[in-house]
């Protein structure tokens, strides 16, 4: 039996498609217990039917478009593939945006991981030098962490850590600062940065610790940019407060349709 699907005969054989969708739904679900991989791809089939993944607070951050925090201009982009742990491919275009626009000459990134946004700061900043902290391989970290951190860690303490940039042209202005970022020793780099990224580790304590470093690197109208607001309880937690209760921190933005938050000093 042939089911044809779509209007106007398209040879898509709705069988066909039903028996793959199925066959792979029960591969994913039964997968997903021994094997962390397969569990992104079960709860984007979880959200299709309506479960909400976000646990804890709800994003109070004002909003802003994102026609509103990109500038119209011409941009590059290295390693469009994203991998779990990176920024989407519209995170990242909102981010080469800002970074072309505004020519910084020192760029700070909290978190390397695979160093896919390293990259782009590099190659959309052709004047900037590109600084990117991680941990050290071994090292456990001062605060307390979430428990999927871990895996993030793990994966870039065991060879993942910059490997995007590692053979790239860019190369020579990145440098890589090995630290905690609760504990590194900013002061050589204090009110020098015109850009700053957070993107380390995801618990409260972390993004508390990290997001007041941040301003102290940050020279006057520089901006702060953080991922992963409104998705990690630890991140939109500590956020919402900041913006709440600290006047720094007043006139930071939440790019409606991305987990991307920024702050011009
Ligand atoms: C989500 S990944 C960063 C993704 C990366 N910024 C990107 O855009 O692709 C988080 C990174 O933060 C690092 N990290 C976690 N805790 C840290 C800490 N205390 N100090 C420095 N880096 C940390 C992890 O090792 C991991 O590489």
């Amino acid at each position: 039996m042939t089911l044809r699907s779509g209007s106007d005969g398209q040879k898509t054989t709705f069988i066909g498609a039903w028996f793959r969708a199925t066959v792979g739904a029960a591969y994913s679900l039964a997968m997903a217990l021994p094997s962390r991989a397969m569990r992104p791809r079960v709860v984007r089939l979880a959200r299709e039917f309506g479960y909400d993944h976000r646990v804890g607070p709800r994003p109070t951050l004002p909003t802003m478009e994102i026609h509103e925090a990109a500038p119209d201009v011409a941009i590059r982009v290295r390693e469009p593939l994203s991998a779990d742990g990176n920024v989407t491919l519209l995170e990242l275009t909102v981010l080469n945006a800002l970074v072309a626009a505004r020519r910084p000459e020192r760029i700070f990134e909290i978190g390397t991981f695979d160093g896919r946004t390293t990259l782009n700061f590099a190659a959309n900043a052709p004047d900037a030098a590109v600084y990117t902290l991680d941990l050290p391989t071994a090292s456990i970290p001062a605060l307390a962490v979430h428990s999927d951190d871990r895996q993030f860690i793990g994966r870039s303490q065991g060879g993942a850590r910059g490997a995007r940039f590692r053979a790239a042209v860019e190369r020579e202005r990145i440098t890589q600062l090995e630290g905690d970022s609760a504990t590194f020793d900013y002061s050589p780099f204090a009110k020098t940065v015109d850009f700053v990224f957070v993107d380390g580790a995801h618990s409260y304590d972390y993004v508390m610790s990290d997001s007041r470093k941040a301003l102290e690197l940050a020279a006057p109208g520089a901006l702060i940019a953080w991922h992963d607001y409104g998705e990690w309880e630890g991140v939109t937690r500590a956020l919402n407060e900041l913006h709440a209760s600290d006047t720094r921190f007043g006139a930071m933005r939440h790019v409606r349709g991305t987990t991307l938050a920024l702050l011009e000093v």
